[in-house]
């Protein structure tokens, strides 16, 4: 039995490894936070490193901080690794998301990267998000359990937006493809968006509901962003047109990246990633949307079985992690008695 086990976690070890070892995101330019950023808000609680090439972004009970780009993109690939803040971050929220809200109001468009604090230390869940158009009365969120955990090391959260299809990606297996679907009408983005990252109190929410706030006797929360990609045509966000010139790949150059194209290896990675780790899709939710599921869904009666009404899984399910990495039973016995519940995943 014991022997049995170890191989199952040897062989889940290596899925996630062989993904990591073929990396389509080797030769994906990174830039200095100088050549394509430019600070948000937060002054003195964004720090930026000596070479310039990563930045931390600090919530304190100040404030919390934030960057964006300094241009537009009509579609591109965008990319940091992230070290997210460790010990208790109920409450805290870090952002890595495109948006246009700035200039369009009442139609603006989004994708989320949305990183939500928990009382365990290590334990962070993750959020996806696709507005179009102002969609915001009807979301189209996922979220999910990460295979690691995320304040030990830096990981790489990337969002592939081309004119037919979005991938979001975690290392280099993508968690979520929204194929543009006809039906989907405004929904899909598609005005120029600025990246955007951020890190602030989300103590209403952002934790169970808003049930555990910001404790600022753990403050400063540090996030840690390097590797800062943003690779796509430049655009003018209210003509919504590609600047032209000089940009590192345009159009067609993005649609052929390696980023771009699910090959059946990937496809196959997501859905093992997609049952192991998702803990709720908008696409099983028959509660909210009772008129049926949204038409980029791809559903299947054997994976609706896995999910509530409410689109939560049945199978995955947080739990308490030991400090620092998971290593069996042993050592998760101590942590085990200190964080008892199994946390609903809402
Ligand atoms: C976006 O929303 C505006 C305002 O509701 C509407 O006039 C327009 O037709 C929509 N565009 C698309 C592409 O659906
Ligand atoms: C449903 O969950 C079980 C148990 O976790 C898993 O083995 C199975 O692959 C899942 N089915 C689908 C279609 O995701």
């Amino acid at each position: 039995m014991a022997v049995r086990a170890g191989f199952l976690l040897a062989a889940a070890a290596w899925v996630w490894l062989s993904a990591v070892a073929a990396s389509a995101f080797d030769d994906v330019p990174t830039a200095a936070f100088d050549e394509r950023f430019s600070p948000l808000f937060g002054d003195g609680n964004l720090v930026r490193s000596s070479d310039d090439r990563s930045v931390r972004l600090l919530l304190d009970r100040r404030s919390g901080s934030g960057f964006m780009s300094s241009d537009y993109y009509l579609h591109g690939f965008f990319s940091a690794s992230i070290k997210l803040p460790k010990d208790y971050t109920a409450g805290v929220v870090v952002a890595f998301y495109l948006s246009n809200g700035d200039v369009y109001e009442k139609t603006h468009d989004e994708l989320d990267f949305e990183f939500l604090g928990s009382r365990w230390g290590g334990q962070w869940r993750v959020q996806t998000n696709v507005y179009g158009n102002g969609s915001t009365s009807h979301g189209r969120e996922e979220r999910y359990l990460l295979p690691f955990d995320p304040t030990l090391e830096a990981h790489r959260y990337s969002v592939l937006w081309a004119p037919t299809h979005i991938i979001f990606y975690i290392d280099d297996t993508p968690i979520r493809e929204v194929i543009r679907h006809p039906d989907m009408g405004g929904d899909f983005p598609a005005k120029p968006m600025a990246l955007y990252a951020t890190i602030w109190d989300g103590s209403a929410w952002a934790t169970e509901g808003g049930k555990y706030k910001v404790n600022y006797k753990y403050a400063p929360f540090a996030s840690e962003f390097s590797d800062l990609a943003v690779v796509g045509p430049r655009a003018d966000p209210v003509l919504r047109a590609p600047r032209g010139a000089g940009d590192d790949q345009d159009l067609l150059g993005l649609m052929t990246a390696d980023y771009a194209v699910m090959t059946p290896q990937k496809r196959a990675a997501m859905r093992a990633f997609r049952a192991r780790h998702m803990t709720y899709t908008v696409c099983y939710d028959a509660v909210r949307y009772a008129s049926g599921p949204f038409p980029e869904c791809d559903n299947s009666d054997e994976e609706r079985e896995n999910f509530s009404a409410w689109g939560e899984s049945k199978t995955v399910v947080m739990r308490p992690r030991a400090r620092g990495r998971r290593r069996g039973r042993k050592a998760g016995a101590g942590a085990g008695a200190r964080g008892r519940a199994d946390v609903a995943s809402s």
